[in-house]
């Protein structure tokens, strides 16, 4: 925890209910022990969403597809989400979920490594493998997935941030929102290196060049925030 449990405890009380469908997917996710976006990530996300009101939205890393639906729930009516995933053992509850969403119509689950998605998006390629899951009835069909998207939700290999940037930087649009999950690793990025357990070394390492460039880059408007298990928020100046 980077935030004193009491606090964010006393947060999670003045937070809104979730309906019936996502708290139910959020217990069975939790008891799973798949790892989902924590109550104060839900809250930033929901609040970025209702004040940017994005048409267009783009999330690497669906799991079981809480955050996709949860974002669906507070995107505009008409808005669509397309959300990537890779591992087969995710892959199949997330189909499952995403069709039992109210918004199923507006969500396309994009299917593969997200480096390579990505960049197929990225040259205006359609991407090879895609589940709608409301098959026919899907508003995606109709649309690019090329196109800019006005929000990007980042919740996938800690690692692999820093290959995945010029592809999202690629891929949102002039006023676009970059929101990026777990930047601040349980308070572990604040250590040296060397303190860090062998194993975890190069996520580390990652992930401060990652911050690094979000804070750096010219061009970035960038804010990191103790939110969760730390959240950045990336506008271009
Ligand atoms: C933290 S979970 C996502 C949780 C989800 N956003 C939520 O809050 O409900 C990260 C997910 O990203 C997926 N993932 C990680 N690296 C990936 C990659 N390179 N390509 C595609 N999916 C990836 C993992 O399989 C995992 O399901």
């Amino acid at each position: 925890m980077i935030v004193d449990e009491r606090i964010s405890g006393y947060l999670k009380t003045l937070e809104p209910e979730l309906p019936d469908y996502l708290e139910e997917l959020e217990k069975s996710a939790i008891k799973e022990e798949v790892p989902i976006i924590r109550k104060e990530s839900q809250a930033l996300l929901r609040f970025l969403l209702r004040m940017r009101r994005p048409a267009r939205i783009l999330e690497v890393g669906t799991a079981v597809g809480f955050s996709c639906m949860y974002m669906a729930e507070y995107m505009p009516k008409d808005a669509r989400i397309a959300t990537i995933e890779k591992v087969p053992m995710r892959l199949a509850p997330a189909k499952q979920n995403l069709k039992n969403s109210p918004q199923a119509a507006q969500i396309a689950l994009l299917i593969g490594e997200a480096e390579e998605v990505l960049a197929a998006l990225e040259k205006g390629d359609a991407p090879d493998n895609v589940y709608f899951p409301a098959g026919e009835k899907s508003a995606w069909r109709k649309e690019s997935f090329s196109k800019p998207y006005e929000f990007i939700f980042l919740d996938a290999a800690k690692g692999q941030y820093m290959y995945f940037l010029p592809h999202l930087l690629a891929l949102l649009s002039s006023d676009g929102i970059l929101v990026t999950d777990n930047v601040l690793q349980e308070g572990s990025i604040t250590e040296s290196k060397f303190t860090v357990v062998r194993r975890d070394r190069t996520i580390h390492k990652r992930m401060r060049e990652y911050l690094y460039e979000l804070t750096h880059q010219k061009g970035l408007n960038t804010v990191v925030l103790p939110v969760g298990d730390g959240m950045s928020v990336t506008t271009r100046l």
